[in-house]
């Protein structure tokens, strides 16, 4: 099984959109047995709470289920879990790579940088730009770019 954990700072906006996109998008070309998907966020803020309520929104519009999912917080041994750490910014890519010390961090991606002619590197903080639809249009095109590169490595 590979496996993908989204982060981003508070796993309530971003990293929940992307896993839902990415996760779904997995399921539609039947790799759902092959590919494990989850997300987590840097803070601890929002432990325990459903996705915010523009990410719900743009879930429901586009038919992916969010059932289940609720903000946790990334570990260190997360690092060692998972095959890939895919982060919405430089920020959090900062944060992860200080929580690995000297540990290995090259699974540790942002999620913009498979996307090779995209104009933005990061996926802006819908928590406080408020525009979640920019967000959506960013995280499906990463998602797609990131899915074949999976499957390309991965021969799926
Ligand atoms: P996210 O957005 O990282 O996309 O989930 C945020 C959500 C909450 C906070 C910051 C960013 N916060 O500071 O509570």
């Amino acid at each position: 099984m590979i496996s993908v954990l989204f982060v981003c700072l508070g796993n309530i906006c971003r990293s929940p959109m992307a896993e839902a996109i990415f996760r779904d998008l997995a399921a539609k070309k039947g790799l759902e047995g092959k590919i494990k998907t989850d997300s987590a966020g840097i803070g601890g803020w929002h432990i325990g709470n459903p996705p915010h309520e523009g990410t719900q929104e743009i879930l429901q519009r586009e038919g992916i289920s969010f059932e289940g999912m609720l903000a946790r917080q990334v570990s260190e041994q997360d690092l060692a879990d998972f095959d890939y750490i895919i982060a919405m910014d430089a920020e959090n890519i900062g944060s992860l790579r200080s929580m690995a010390g000297f540990k290995n961090t090259s699974h540790i991606k942002r999620l913009l940088d498979y996307v090779e002619d995209s104009d933005l590197a990061d996926v802006p903080d819908p928590y406080y730009t408020g525009n979640f639809e920019e967000v959506c249009q960013l995280i499906k095109s990463g998602c797609e770019h990131l899915l074949a590169s999976i499957q390309k490595e991965k021969q799926l």
